[in-house]
């Protein structure tokens, strides 16, 4: 089966963030917010195994579909040297999605470093009552995308862990201290597995309903390779779901951090 798509755009957000844009009919028609593609970094046996990235916009007039990525390693390094012009193997959109909310809901989001990629995506196919976004960076400099998210949410609130800019520390923090004030309908979290627990703790305690996606190390991005393993509860017991198939994301009282 053939997965290329032709890059329309690439650009550099910020210190080793890039953007490419993919012109996909057949990833654009079908994708939801939550959902990834599984991309092939270089022909060669170099970054062999293809790469998850998470859906970050899609614009379904023109056929395109935006993957942001942090320069983090061998594939995403090969990732950053693609121009405009150039096909790119992207296999999806795969996984499941957000569910998303209903009109007169109020939602939140919690996102943390790459995480807060997809919860852009879920915001803008949001048509709900309110949304208030919660974004965690480590500096002012590694804070990308923030136009885009004050355009879709009606607040935004960013925490950077040096205090360089908004809050200082974790976003955690203004988070909680939201919680206990506001009562949202539904929270959605992406990022790293700490942030995510603390969210998914205080939600699940309140009784509120929370969806958190995760973030696992992929082979074949189908379900049929068992690389991306998490546990999740089954009853009393656990069992192991795939974070490619299953997921990436979960309801948050089904996962066990
Ligand atoms: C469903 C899903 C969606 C993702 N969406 C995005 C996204 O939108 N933007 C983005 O920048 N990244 C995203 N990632 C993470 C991205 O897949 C990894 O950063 C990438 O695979 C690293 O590949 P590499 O060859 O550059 O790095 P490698 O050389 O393979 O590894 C570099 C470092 O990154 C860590 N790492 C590698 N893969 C992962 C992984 N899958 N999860 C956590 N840590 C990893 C390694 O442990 C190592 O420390 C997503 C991952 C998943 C599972
Ligand atoms: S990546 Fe192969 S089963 Fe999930």
């Amino acid at each position: 089966m053939n997965f290329d798509t032709i890059i329309r755009k690439t650009e550099k957000l910020s210190e080793g963030i890039y953007l490419i844009r993919l012109h996909s009919a057949r990833i654009a028609s079908k994708a939801v917010p939550g959902q990834f593609v599984n991309v092939r970094c270089s022909d060669g046996l170099n970054a062999y195994l293809r790469r998850p990235i998470s859906i970050c916009r899609v614009d379904r007039k023109n056929n395109t579909v935006d993957i942001v990525f942090m320069n983090r390693g061998k594939g995403t390094n090969l990732l950053c040297s693609f121009a405009q012009g150039d096909t790119l193997d992207a296999m999806g959109p795969l996984g499941n999605g957000f569910t998303l909310p209903k009109e007169k809901e109020r939602i939140a989001v919690v996102g943390g470093g790459i995480g807060v990629f997809p919860l852009l995506y879920l915001l803008e196919e949001s048509h709900c009552a309110c949304k208030t976004a919660f974004l965690g960076f480590r500096t002012k400099e590694a804070i990308v995308l923030q136009d885009a998210f004050h355009r879709t949410a009606q607040k935004l609130v960013i925490a950077t862990d040096d205090g360089s800019y908004g809050t200082n520390g974790l976003i955690t923090a203004p988070f909680m201290a939201w919680l206990e004030a506001e009562r949202p309908d539904r929270v959605y979290s992406c990022g790293p597995a700490p942030m995510m627990k603390i969210v998914a703790r205080a939600c699940v305690q309140k009784g509120i309903f929370c969806e958190v996606s995760m973030e696992q190390r992929m082979g074949c991005g189908i379900g049929a390779c068992l690389v991306c393993a998490c546990k999740v509860q089954d009853g009393d017991d656990y069992q192991y779901a795939h974070v490619c198939k299953d997921g990436p994301v979960f309801p948050a009282e089904r996962l066990i951090f």
